[in-house]
């Protein structure tokens, strides 16, 4: 009795140190992801694991303007991450929706819902080959909120800042825009694929590969606004960024300038700067305030 009563706490003790061992492993092989809010308003951020990824502490929730909140992310975590904007609670059948980036779960909580295009989208595979982190702002599936990723304490890789800074909703051409309203102001920008369903700009159909899908005038508006974004599907060479083992700030609405002046003085060796003076310029002047 005594010795059957020993060899269990023996069992159960092991157990704990097993568990301990694993919650310290997985605490140590996760990410920080920390979310920043620079928008003039509430925005409201969702998040999608690929399929087969671990899931997430959280699906989406929101931010206030100038708070931020940090999300621990399993170390092989591959997904995307967005921002939602003009949300509403409605209350005659208690359902959440979205005005740019919804994701149809009719809650704050995306729960595996994917953002309805337009929207900005912010693509990770954490520890992919040779354990790089893989990561972009893709402006694919067109374009809602201005956004920064910035890698910290990177161990390898390029480490390089990347997004699309500038606010493209004044800016957007009218054949892509969306309006809130008919007088209201340009809440989102389409890609030419989603606005004319056209496989020239889809990429698809007989233009299905790098050499027969050519950067259209509309992909062109995203690229030279934004370098360092994905404009269209085969876009890969400059838009896609690598580091090993580092933490990220994912930074809604950042102020051009100043980003511009912080990670000036960054030698990432990108390519293609952050953003493009030229086009600040004029998308300052049509911007409608956020
Ligand atoms: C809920 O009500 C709002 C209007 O108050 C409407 O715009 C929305 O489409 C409704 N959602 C559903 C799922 O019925
Ligand atoms: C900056 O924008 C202008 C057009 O406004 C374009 O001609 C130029 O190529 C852009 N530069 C980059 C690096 O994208």
């Amino acid at each position: 009795m005594d010795h059957h009563h020993r060899r269990r706490r023996l069992l159960l003790s092991t157990t704990l140190l097993s568990l301990l061992c694993l919650a310290f492993i997985s605490e140590a092989e996760s990410a920080s992801f920390k979310i920043v809010n620079k928008c003039r308003r509430t925005i409201w951020p969702g998040l999608l694991s690929g399929a087969g990824t671990a899931p997430l502490p959280t699906t989406g929730f929101a931010l206030k303007s100038g708070k931020s909140r940090t999300v621990t992310i399993p170390k092989s975590w591959s997904g995307r991450i967005w921002g939602r904007s003009l949300c509403t609670q409605h209350a005659n059948n208690q359902t959440f929706s979205c005005v740019t980036g919804d994701c149809g779960s009719g809650k704050v909580e995306c729960a595996g819902g994917g953002a309805e295009p337009p929207t900005t989208l912010a693509e990770f595979t954490l520890n992919g080959d040779q354990g790089l982190d893989f990561y972009d702002v893709s402006l694919v599936d067109g374009y809602n909120l201005p956004m920064l990723v910035l890698p910290k304490g990177g161990k390898g890789g390029g480490c390089a800042a990347t997004g699309c800074l500038i606010d493209l909703n004044g800016a957007c051409p009218a054949e892509l825009k969306v309006a809130r309203g008919r007088t209201g102001g340009g809440v989102a920008c389409k890609s030419a694929c989603e606005a004319f369903h056209d496989p020239r700009y889809c990429c698809s159909d007989a233009y299905a590969t790098p050499d027969t899908c050519a950067p259209s005038v509309y992909s062109l508006f995203f690229k030279h606004a934004c370098p360092r974004a994905y404009s269209y599907a085969y876009d890969d060479k400059t838009s896609t960024y690598t580091c090993a083992s580092a933490d990220y700030i994912i930074v809604f609405c950042p102020p051009p300038y100043t980003s511009l002046k912080l990670l000036g003085s960054r030698k990432d060796g990108a390519l293609l700067p952050l953003v493009n003076k030229t086009t600040m310029y004029i998308a300052s002047r049509h911007a409608h305030g956020r």
